[in-house]
């Protein structure tokens, strides 16, 4: 059986975040090169060691939903209903020092990406920031 993620209208606009980075391949490359970064960079050591050794599936999974946070298709959710970024985030114990390495290697590897909209890709940096300072306890 073929089952087919449901698209919403929005999703084929050309205005949303998504679409103005440049859709897909941008958002893998960001990511490629955020884990690429986390996983050289002794900087983010602490980070790393939080992570399985396999970096694929995060791969994976961050590029999807980063795709659906920035109004592309919503595969992300629909294969994670019922979770948010806060709640699969809810068993690590997140420290500020350690939230500071995710957002500084993700605005890093959104600079060397270098997506087209410029201004975009750094206020997409900035939310990231927030959203991954907002997941530290300590
Ligand atoms: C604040 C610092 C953060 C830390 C320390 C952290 C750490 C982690 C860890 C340890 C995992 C599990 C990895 C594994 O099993 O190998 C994970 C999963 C994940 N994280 Fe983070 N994370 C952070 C922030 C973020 C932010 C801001 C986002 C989104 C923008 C994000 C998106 C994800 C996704 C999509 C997954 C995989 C969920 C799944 O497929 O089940 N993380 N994170």
């Amino acid at each position: 059986m073929t089952t087919t993620t449901q698209t919403r209208p929005e999703q084929d606009l050309p205005t949303t975040p998504f679409h103005k980075l440049g859709g897909h391949p941008v958002m893998q490359a960001i990511v490629n090169r955020f884990y690429d970064l986390m996983d050289s960079d002794p900087a983010y050591a602490e980070l790393r060691a939080m992570h399985a050794p396999d970096l694929a599936p995060m791969r994976a999974s961050l590029a999807s939903f980063l795709a659906a946070w920035a109004g592309g298709p919503r595969d992300w959710f629909e294969q994670n209903q019922g979770k948010c970024m806060m709640s699969v985030h809810k068993n690590f114990t997140i420290s500020r020092d350690v939230a500071g390495q995710w957002a500084d290697a993700m605005r890093r590897a959104i600079a060397d990406v270098a997506p087209a909209d410029a201004q975009l890709a750094t206020a997409m940096g900035g939310v990231l920031e927030d959203m991954a300072l907002g997941m530290a306890r300590s």
